[in-house]
């Protein structure tokens, strides 16, 4: 496609008529854009993020595949970088706010609305967006600059089983049902949105040797909560002091747990904190390991195997 603000929807659906497509689990079809499998309004964001985005090198770029825990590590990744601003007891933005709110996507978000580009100057100091897109297709001023990112990585296994779920809920009736056996086939075959999440997280991965990326894990993240926010504050370049170790981490540890945030009442009753869902359906169980709960041992034998061959060799391991 061309240089320009964006994309038609003319111009969109001739495009999408040159890639191959797939079933897709909220949208008609999934279409493969630059190696990746897409939905078309995304596409057209992403065309949009590439040709106009510009890093600074202060920003802090969220990267993650839908249901890895997006939506924590947006919550954490605030609540470090403004930890001198906001009380966590009393005024805190995220006891107000889903995280959604506050560190918006680059795609759903900023870039969503065809007509206009958006006025990144309204954002705070230091920008944190977030982004489900690949390492490869983030824009170029994102790989180039020393703007920071952070990826979180999670077992395909419960991912899949977040996505399932979540997609379920999101899915228009029109669409009819998408059974679990038909998803898995289409996850084992890398289709879903941001997919193959074995290419994704290792697109990621790759950049973490020139320490351009932070790589975390979910279960890590999920078992020594606080080691892994040292790590975090350090990567941000807001290290915690020795005194803010005895409690500030604790206490932000706390405020962005899964129990805290889903008792919110803006987690439970609010809404449109991404495109117009609820934001109860962001907070479903947040456990390692319910996988166990929905795979029967040939679906747990397919998906082993697929990932043990494109993983092989790697590093990453679950
Ligand atoms: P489950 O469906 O397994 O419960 P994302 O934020 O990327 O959409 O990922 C959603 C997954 O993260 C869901 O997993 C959700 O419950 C879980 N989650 C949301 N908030 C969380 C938190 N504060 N701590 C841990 N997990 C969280």
């Amino acid at each position: 496609p061309k240089q320009q603000e964006t994309l038609s929807e003319e111009e969109l659906d001739e495009f999408l008529t040159s890639l191959p497509k797939e079933k897709g689990w909220r949208t008609p079809n999934l279409f493969l854009f630059q190696g990746f499998w897409c939905q078309p309004k995304e596409i057209r964001a992403i065309i949009s993020i590439q040709n106009h985005f510009i890093a600074q090198d202060t920003d802090v770029i969220l990267a993650t595949i839908p249901k890895s825990g997006t939506t924590w590590l947006k919550a954490l990744t605030f609540a470090i970088v403004n930890r001198n601003n906001f009380n966590v007891h009393h005024n805190h933005p995220l006891l107000t706010h889903n995280p959604h709110e506050l560190v918006p996507f680059l795609e759903y978000k900023l870039y969503a609305d065809s007509n206009r580009l958006p006025d990144l100057s309204l954002l705070p100091s230091p920008r944190i967006v977030a982004t489900h897109v690949p390492f490869g297709a983030l824009p170029d001023s994102i790989k180039t600059s020393n703007c920071k990112i952070i990826y979180i990585c999670r077992n395909p296994f419960d991912t899949f089983v977040s996505i399932w779920h979540y997609l379920c809920k999101i899915r228009p009736e029109s669409l009819g049902p998408l059974p679990i056996e038909e998803a898995f086939d289409l996850y084992c075959r890398g289709v879903t949105g941001y997919g193959p999440y074995w290419d994704h997280m290792l697109s990621y991965w790759r950049e973490t040797a020139p320490n351009k990326v932070l790589f975390l894990k979910y279960e890590e993240m999920k078992v020594d909560t606080c080691n892994q926010l040292k790590i975090l504050g350090e990567f941000l370049g807001f290290p915690f002091t020795e005194e803010e170790e005895k409690g500030v981490i604790e206490d932000i540890s706390n405020l962005c747990s899964f129990q805290n945030m889903k008792d919110l009442e803006v987690n439970k009753k609010g809404k449109g904190a991404i495109s117009v869902f609820e934001n109860r359906d962001l907070f479903r169980k947040g456990e390692i390991g319910d996988w166990m709960n929905y795979f029967t041992p040939s679906m747990f034998e397919r998906l082993s195997n697929v990932m043990d061959e494109k993983l092989e060799g790697s590093g990453i391991t679950f």
